[in-house]
């Protein structure tokens, strides 16, 4: 190949390259080193004193042009190849992300949790106990030996004689005794029990409790009274007050019905407090003296309260639920309205 021909005829071949392979087998071919244009410097050998310089330098010029266009070449087969990897790669922004559905505290446990904030800053602990109880807990240390009529109040799931499904949380209460012998006692028992009811919209053979048990020197009802003010400022706002009745329970003497000014209509008279302005929320009163005696307590040193709150009535008037089977069927519908409430 002639000289002068050289530039060109690799311009030619550099710009036809397709991919920065072809482009390295033609720099090869021309600039390799035993390329064509290092070709022609093994010709100098063969020339005169005075062509030598002159050829040199042409020589040279090319093998610069070349060079520079298999830069040029580079770069253009370079950037081709990055907008063919990000073609291939391409995110289109417009199509839908995923969803990440969050849960959702379950609307029982949002009332247990803010009982239990509530009375942990009263200082009190939280007792647990089994939910497959003995009789002995669940009854005969409760005051209710076997044959006592009271029995009948909570239909009793038995697994033998003397072992049953709980049906209060009180059992805690014997069992927080036994363990304490005699010392002073603040705690709260949440937890499941269970009756044979037939479930409709306002019974369920399994439902929540949270049981309350304060024993100490000089605890009288009014320490109650004031206790449960407490609980219901805390679930059904701080105007609320509170009444207690007189009634019955086997292990408190005297017992009381808690009744809370409604939240509805403030004590007017509304559906929801049946006109009479107080909606009746839990039962309590003070330990009785054999529940104590029973229990490893002397009722002339040391005395106190109980209470049970039934979790499932607190949230379904709290937030106006009208069915408690709702609380059981995960329908994500229901329970997202409880998303962020707390
Ligand atoms: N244990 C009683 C019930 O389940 C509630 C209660 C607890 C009443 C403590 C008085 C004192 O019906």
């Amino acid at each position: 190949m002639e000289l002068e021909n050289v530039e060109k005829v690799a311009t030619e071949e550099i710009e036809a390259c397709e991919d920065l392979d072809q482009l390295n087998e033609t720099r090869v071919k021309y600039l390799g080193k035993k390329g064509l244009i290092q070709g022609f410097m093994s010709k100098m050998r063969d020339l005169t004193n005075e062509e030598r310089p002159k050829f040199g330098a042409l020589v040279n010029k090319i093998k610069s042009a070349v060079e520079e266009k298999i830069r040029i070449a580079q770069e253009k087969l370079e950037e081709k190849k990055i907008n063919k990897k990000l073609e291939s790669e391409a995110i289109d922004v417009t199509l839908p992300g995923y969803k990440f559905n969050t849960g959702v505290i379950h609307p029982l446990m949002q009332t247990i949790e803010e009982i239990e904030d509530l009375f942990i800053g009263m200082g009190y602990e939280i007792a647990e106990g089994p939910e497959v109880e003995e009789d002995l807990y669940n009854f005969e240390l409760l005051n209710l030996p076997k044959d006592h009529p009271a029995r009948d109040m909570q239909d009793t799931f038995y697994i033998n004689p003397n072992t049953l499904l709980r049906t209060h949380t009180s059992p805690v209460q014997a069992r927080t005794m036994q363990a304490k012998k005699g010392e002073p006692i603040k705690v709260i028992c949440p937890g499941k029990v269970y009756r044979r009811d037939d479930d409709d919209a306002t019974h369920s053979h399994q439902f929540m409790q949270v049981e309350g048990l304060v024993l100490g020197k000089d605890i009288s009802l009014a320490d109650l009274k004031g206790t449960l003010h407490e609980v219901a400022k805390k679930i059904f706002g701080d105007e609320r007050t509170i009444r207690l009745r007189p009634s019955f329970f086997p292990f408190t003497e005297p017992s009381v019905e808690v009744d809370v000014s409604c939240f509805k209509c403030n004590g007017k008279g509304c559906p929801i407090c049946k006109n009479s302005g107080w909606i009746e929320v839990l039962g309590a009163g003070m330990v009785n003296n054999n529940v104590l005696k029973m229990n490893g307590y002397n009722p002339d040193e040391i005395q106190g309260f109980a209470f049970g709150i039934g979790v499932e009535r607190f949230t379904m008037l709290k937030y106006g639920i009208e069915d408690i089977r709702n609380f059981y069927m995960n329908d994500t519908k229901f329970l997202n309205q409880f998303k962020g409430v707390k």
